[in-house]
Order: C-alpha cells, then structure tokens, then sequence
C-alpha cells in the first residue's frame, strides 16, 4: 500500500480545487502592468493649487463620527476641518503600514534568487510603495492638520511584527493594511465634494495597489496550503490580533482634540456608532470573504477577528 506524502497531498489538493496560479506567470503579469500604469505623484498632480472653499477631504459618510449625535451637533466648517485631520490620520497610519510592508518584502525575497519574476515584482512593488509614502507625506505637509504618528505600543508591535513574522502573516498583515484603505479611497476619487488633490492621490493609489492586492492574495492563498501547519495556524491568530491593532489604530484620536472635541466623547461615540460599525465591516468584507474561503477565518482567529469588529 502506498503512503500519501504531504507533497502529493498538496499536489492533489491544487488540481482538485484548480486555483493556485503559477508564481512565475502571476508576478509576469503584474510587471506588464506596473510598466504600463505607473505614476510620479511628483510631476502628475497640482500640488501648488491652493485648496477649494466648502470641499471635503474625506466623503462626510467616511468620516469616524458621521451620523452620531456629536456630528449632528458640528458646523459644517468643524465637519470639513475633520474630514481634513482623519485623511491626514489616514496618510499617516498608510506611511506606517508601508514601510511596515517594505520591510516584509524585503525579507520575503531574501533568500530567493532576484532573476525571478516573483522577486523582480516584489522590487518593482516596493518602489510603488516608497512613491505612495512620499506621495502620503507631502500630503500631509501641504496642509494645516499635523503629522499623525500611531501610539508608542502600536509602533513598537509593528517593530516587532517586520522582524519575526513568517511569509503568510506578513501577506496577511499586508492585506489588511491594503484592502480596507482601499475600499474607502475607490469611493474618494471619483467623489466630486473631495478636494481635487486627494482626489489625485486616492487615484493613483487605487490604481497601482491593485497589483499589490493581487500579488499579495495569490501568495498567500498558496501559502494557506503549503505553509507548515504551525504556521497556518500562527496566521490565522497573529492576523485576528493584527485586525484589533488595525481597528483600534485606524483613526488616531488626537484627531478630535485637534477640531476641538472632547477626545473622549468623540471616541465613545465612534465605537457606539452602528453606521461606523458598518462602513468599517463593509470596508473589510472582500477581504474577510477572501480569507474565509481560504481557510484563515477558523478557531481562535476568527474569533479574534469578530472583536475587531471587522467580521460581522
Ligand atoms: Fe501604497
Ligand atoms: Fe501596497
């Protein structure tokens, strides 16, 4: 009788479920289209034109506090001059999660050989990603709201969480940071009440980080079948605790100090707020959709992943 090795078992499991795409092939596609759409924010937008009475810099229904009792109470101008802070927030917290994923990539192709399409796109990836960071800081710098660093403990996780996790955690990690962003800047750029210079930035975020988003899910639907065991089940927790991290990190709270809020009352009616609740798991559910179907939405993860209250 012959034994089946775990080799053959995953060679079996790919052609019965017929969806791991070759890595070669992937990353080849990807370079295509990187060379084809890629943008210098430096020389494509306006930053020189002055910004435009009365218009926002986030969609008002993006906003943290949107619909609770403490907008309904807001001038317009206070609800523009947040909507101001929390896209400056948003730029902030997207540089953290960057350089965060510079450093994963990094490591990812260390040990592989760079001839590779998939190191080769990983490199391009990782220069799309140094433009964004410059892109998201000279954003912040044209305006009035400052630079919003995340809390000393947030900045220390993410210190350690570049230096130990393993390849599917990291790819994990890096579709969280990308996709919920992502989701909220599709509805920002073609939004005609959004300042013209976010509207630019979210632009040419949307377009190049959907090759990220790619790369990132077939790597780690291949991974989430041949990873060690260990290491499956490691993704599945570290993911549910990096999706606390995100949702308690996503808007940094001095944002309400700064329009004049109380911090605190700001803060309680954000988390008591059922529209907030729902743009936030809206945001998210392609990609909970993607990682229930393989397979990281399971046991003490998933659980982890309903605190967040990113998972209905
Ligand atoms: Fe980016
Ligand atoms: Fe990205």
């Amino acid at each position: 009788m012959t034994t089946l090795t775990e080799a053959d078992a995953i060679a079996g499991l790919r052609d019965a479920l017929g969806l791991l795409k070759d890595r070669e092939q992937v990353a080849e596609r990807l370079l295509e289209s990187s060379a084809r759409h890629s943008f210098d924010p430096d020389k494509e937008l306006d930053w020189d034109a002055p910004y435009e009475e009365g218009k926002w810099f986030w969609p008002p229904e993006l906003v943290s506090l949107y619909d609770t009792p403490l907008w309904k109470r807001m001038s317009e101008e206070q609800r523009i001059l947040l909507s101001q802070h929390e896209a400056t927030a948003l730029a902030s917290l997207g540089i953290w999660f960057e350089i965060i994923l510079m450093q994963l990539m990094v490591r990812h192709i260390y040990d592989k050989a760079a001839t590779s399409a998939h190191v080769r796109y990983a490199l391009t990836e990782i220069e799309d990603e140094c433009r964004h960071s410059k892109m998201f800081a000279r954003l912040i710098a044209r305006g009035d709201a400052p630079w919003y660093p995340v809390s000393r403990l947030h900045q220390h996780l993410g210190r350690l969480f570049k230096t130990v996790s393993t390849t599917p955690g990291s790819f994990a990690a890096t579709l969280l940071g990308e996709e919920v962003l992502d989701w909220m800047q599709r509805l920002t750029f073609p939004d005609e009440r959004v300042q013209p210079l976010v509207r630019g930035v979210t632009r040419i975020h949307v377009i190049e980080e959907a090759r990220h988003v790619r790369y990132a899910r077939e790597e780690l639907r291949r991974q989430m079948v041949t990873a060690p065991k260990w290491s499956q089940e490691f993704t599945r927790i570290s993911s549910g605790e990096f999706a606390r991290v995100f949702s308690v990190a996503f808007v940094n709270p001095e944002v309400y100090t700064n329009v004049g809020l109380d911090k605190r009352e700001a803060v309680a009616q954000v988390k008591a707020s059922p529209h907030r609740r729902e743009v936030m798991q809206q945001g998210a559910k392609r990609l909970t959709d993607f990682l229930d179907d393989i397979g990281v939405l399971r046991g003490v993860g998933r659980r982890l992943w309903k605190s967040s209250g990113l998972l209905a």
